[in-house]
C-alpha cells in the first residue's frame, strides 16, 4: 500500500518540508499560476523518471525546467536577444521559452528526452517562487495529472489522480490563469510558437516588433513523438541477449552489457540511465545491442523511446 500523498499549506512549515522533499528525491506536486505541476529535482535521474512512473506516461516527452529566476535560467541555456526580451516583459509568467542548452547544464538528460534543448520557465505563482527560491536548483515539471487527463487546477484535482503516487501536494488554492504555460522556441532569429497558452501572441509580438513564425510541418513541435528523434549515430538492435561481433552491449536486470541501465532490473532506475547509457555507449561508434526491457510500468515508456531510437532514419 502506498502512503497517503501529503497535503502541505504555503506557509514556512510546508515550503521547508517541500523544498527537503526534492531534495530527498521525492515528488512534490505545486501550484503555478496556470496549472499544478508535478515536481522533481532536475538533476536527479531517478526523481525524473519518478514523474513518468507516477503519471503512467508511455514516452518520454521532454519536461519543462521552473527556476526561480532570469539568472538561473540563464546559467542552463544559451541565451539570446529575444530571450532576453521576452524574460524581461512576461517573466515570472505563463511563458516557457526552448533555448539550447550549455555544455555544463546539469540536468538529467531524462529531462529532454535527449534532446539538445530545454524549455525553461519562471512560474509567477508566489507559492511556486517561493518554493523554488527555497529549493534552490531547477525543477522540472510536466502537469501534475495521470497521462491523458486534464491538466489539475486545484490540489483536489492533483489528489484524485494521483493520490498515493507522489509524496505531497503544496496546496495554494486555484490557479488563476488555469492553461498552460506559451511555449516560445527559436529559428535562427525568429521566434516561434510552439505551443499556445495562458500568454496569448498578440503581446509577445508587440514586445518583440515582429510576428512570430507558426510551426511548420518541419519544425519540432512534439519532439518526443518523432520516430527517430534520439537516434544514435550507430544502429540499436533490441532484444538482444549478448552482443554480437563489435556491438556494444546496453544490459538489464541478469543480461549484463558494457553498461547496464540497471543491474537489480529496477525499472526507475533504467529510465533514469536511458539516456545517458545510450549517449556514452554511442560515444564509441558503432552498433548498440539492447537488452530486453519488460513492458510493465515504466518499461512502456523505455521500449518506447528504444523503439524510436532504432527506427530506420530519414
Ligand atoms: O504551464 C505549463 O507549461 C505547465 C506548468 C506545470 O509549468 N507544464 C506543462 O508541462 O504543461 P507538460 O509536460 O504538460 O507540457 C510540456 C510541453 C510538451 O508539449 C513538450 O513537448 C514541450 O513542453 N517541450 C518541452 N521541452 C521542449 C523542447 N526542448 N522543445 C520543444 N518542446 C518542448
Ligand atoms: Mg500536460
Amino acid at each position: 500500500m502506498s502512503p497517503a500523498t501529503l497535503r502541505l499549506h504555503p506557509d514556512t512549515e510546508g515550503l521547508d518540508r517541500a523544498a527537503k522533499l526534492f531534495a530527498s528525491g521525492a515528488l512534490v506536486a505545486f501550484p503555478t499560476e496556470t496549472v499544478y505541476g508535478l515536481g522533481a529535482d532536475a538533476t536527479q535521474g531517478k526523481a525524473v523518471a519518478a514523474i513518468y512512473e507516477a503519471k503512467g506516461r508511455p514516452s518520454f516527452n521532454p519536461l519543462i525546467v521552473h527556476l526561480a529566476d532570469t539568472a538561473a535560467a540563464q546559467a542552463l541555456v544559451e541565451w539570446n536577444t529575444q530571450a532576453d526580451i521576452l524574460a524581461r516583459a512576461f517573466w515570472p509568467g505563463p511563458l516557457t521559452l526552448v533555448l539550447p542548452l550549455r555544455a555544463d547544464h546539469g540536468l538529467s538528460p531524462l529531462v529532454t528526452a535527449g534532446l539538445p534543448t530545454v524549455g525553461l520557465r519562471v512560474p509567477a505563482h508566489p507559492a511556486a517562487r517561493a518554493l523554488l527560491a527555497k529549493f534552490g536548483g531547477p525543477v522540472a515539471a510536466p502537469s501534475a495529472n495521470p497521462s491523458g487527463r486534464i491538466s489539475p487546477t486545484t490540489a483536489d484535482h492533483v489528489l484524485a489522480g494521483l493520490d498515493g503516487r507522489i509524496a505531497a501536494v503544496l496546496d495554494d488554492g486555484p490557479c488563476t490563469v488555469g492553461l498552460e504555460s506559451t511555449i516560445i522556441g527559436f529559428d535562427g532569429p525568429h521566434a516561434v510558437l510552439l505551443r499556445e497558452g495562458g500568454l496569448p501572441p498578440e503581446p509577445i509580438e508587440a514586445a518583440l516588433g515582429s510576428r512570430l513564425i507558426q510551426p511548420s510541418g518541419t519544425t519540432i513541435t512534439a519532439p518526443g513523438q518523432m520516430s527517430s528523434h534520439y537516434a544514435p549515430r550507430g544502429s540499436l538492435r533490441l532484444n538482444a541477449t549478448s552482443a554480437g561481433a563489435g556491438e556494444h552491449m546496453l544490459g538489464f536486470g541478469p543480461v549484463k552489457g558494457d553498461l547496464s541501465l540497471s543491474e537489480s532490473g529496477d525499472l526507475v532506475e533504467a529510465a533514469a540511465n536511458l539516456f545517458g547509457h545510450l549517449h556514452q555507449l554511442d560515444t564509441l561508434g558503432g552498433p548498440i545491442a539492447v537488452a530486453p526491457v519488460p513492458m510493465n510500468g515504466l518499461g512502456r515508456a523505455i521500449n518506447d523511446r528504444l523503439r524510436r531510437a532504432a527506427a530506420p532514419r530519414d
